[in-house]
């Protein structure tokens, strides 16, 4: 049997192996810090807000069975990978209307960020000025686009826009996110009424949250949530701010049935920048909208919060991407919850992913830290998995490539 020699301890290696940092007593803090992916951090985001809150973000439309399909799709992507190819540096960047960005990682709109965390849309988007990324400010934002201008000056400004009801509506908010310097229009066209979320119907959820016997109870649990709500400005759709209507008529007035090919038509002619049109699910769909002109696509069904069992986005990617991948910019969306799902959307020929729930889940968990977690995690596996598969820069992970293989 080999034994090892043994000596006397070697206190100098032994002292070297000693961290003398103290451990932060802001638990929050370590908890964030210690966090290896998204779904550490929704783990996190569950003890520190309401359940209400919580199901509003994680939850999607009926049986929630469009979600978990995009999920075990984009899971189900299979890597083409290259060696002996010098990756010392991997230049993971993209550009956007002549413009660099550092990931193709876009933060995608949410309604009502400040419900999520007191502070909000700016709160994140301060997280994409530092990481000099893009985000995309809901019209339904708790924060209006003025404010968020003030908040983060250097920040690339999307806004979404829905075509509400009344075109005269809709000219207020473009005219805001005009004068506010956003750079261009998201355009989102998969809300020509409400989804139906279950969990948000069986928990009574309502903007702002109304005070019932039960609200009690739920503030003893989460106290510092409710502190926060009962101690910052109100939560109110901000681009509205001042318009005599309840949040409840302002919502129902915001989506328009009515939307067609003719307001994306009337939209070009009332914003001179690009124009992004959001929850496209078919091929005849993005051939129109590449006819039309306009400059991008988001392969998207909402994250699945409004029709359950449409088709799945990275499925149809690819016949999209050879439809009309020379004529526009095909972003996509929906279960993005680590680089290496975004990975497989860019090497299957998007131009950039959207994500909505992976950074919601680090903003509820710890404010802005947690969605700079977010962002860190979703850049680390990004870059480990561009490196691991040999490419250098995001044109050569769309020539390596990926196989998108069967789920059923
Ligand atoms: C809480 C929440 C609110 C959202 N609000 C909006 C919105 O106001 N406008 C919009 O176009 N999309 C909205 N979305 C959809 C996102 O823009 C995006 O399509 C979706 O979140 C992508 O899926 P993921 O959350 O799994 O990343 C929302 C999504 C969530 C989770």
């Amino acid at each position: 049997m080999i034994k090892s020699k043994r000596n006397f301890p070697n206190l100098r290696y032994f002292y070297g192996l000693i961290e003398w940092k103290l451990p932060t007593l802001n638990r929050r803090k370590l908890a964030t810090s210690k966090a290896q992916t998204i779904e550490d951090l929704a783990l996190l985001a569950k003890k520190r807000v309401p359940k209400v809150v919580y199901d509003f973000v994680e939850g999607s439309a009926l049986d929630e069975i469009g979600y978990s399909r995009s999920q075990l799709a984009l899971r189900s992507v299979e890597f083409n990978s290259r060696t002996l190819r010098d990756v010392s540096t991997v230049d993971s960047s993209e550009m956007f209307f002549g413009k660099k960005v550092d990931l193709p990682i876009i933060f995608a709109p949410t309604g009502y960020t400040r419900l999520m965390q007191h502070v909000g849309e700016p709160a994140v988007a301060a997280v994409a000025e530092r990481n000099n990324l893009i985000y995309c400010l809901s019209t339904m934002g708790t924060t209006s686009p003025a404010e968020l201008a003030a908040a983060v000056p250097d920040a690339r400004r999307w806004f979404q826009l829905y075509v509400m009801q009344n075109r005269t509506d809709s000219l207020a908010v473009i005219k805001q996110a005009r004068e506010s310097g956003f750079e261009a229009l998201i355009l989102t066209v998969d809300t020509p009424v409400s989804g139906l979320r279950l969990r948000d119907l069986r928990n009574g959820l309502t903007i702002p949250p109304r005070i019932r016997l039960s609200t009690v109870f739920a503030i003893a649990r989460k106290p510092m949530w409710w502190i926060n709500l009962f101690t910052t400005k109100k939560l109110e759709f901000a681009a509205f701010r001042g318009w005599d209507k309840s949040l409840v008529e302002l919502a129902a007035t915001i989506f328009s049935p009515a939307l067609s090919f003719d307001d994306v038509k009337w939209l070009q002619k009332e914003w001179k920048g690009p124009i992004i049109v959001k929850g496209i699910q078919s091929v005849e769909d993005a051939k129109l909208l590449a006819k039309m002109g306009v400059q991008g696509i988001v392969l998207s069904n909402h994250g699945n919060r409004q029709l359950d069992r449409g088709p799945v986005p990275i499925e149809i990617l690819p016949d999209v991407v050879k439809a009309v991948g020379k004529k526009l910019d095909i972003y996509i969306d929906g279960s993005v919850m680590s680089g290496q799902d975004a990975y497989a959307a860019i090497a299957l020929g998007a131009k950039a992913v959207l994500v909505g729930r992976a950074y919601l889940y680090g903003l509820m968990a710890d404010g802005e830290r947690g969605v700079e977690k977010a962002v860190e995690l979703l850049r680390r596996d990004f870059i480990n998995t561009m490196a691991l598969t040999g490419n250098r820069n995001l044109k050569e992970v769309r020539e390596t490539g990926a196989v998108l293989r069967k789920t059923s």
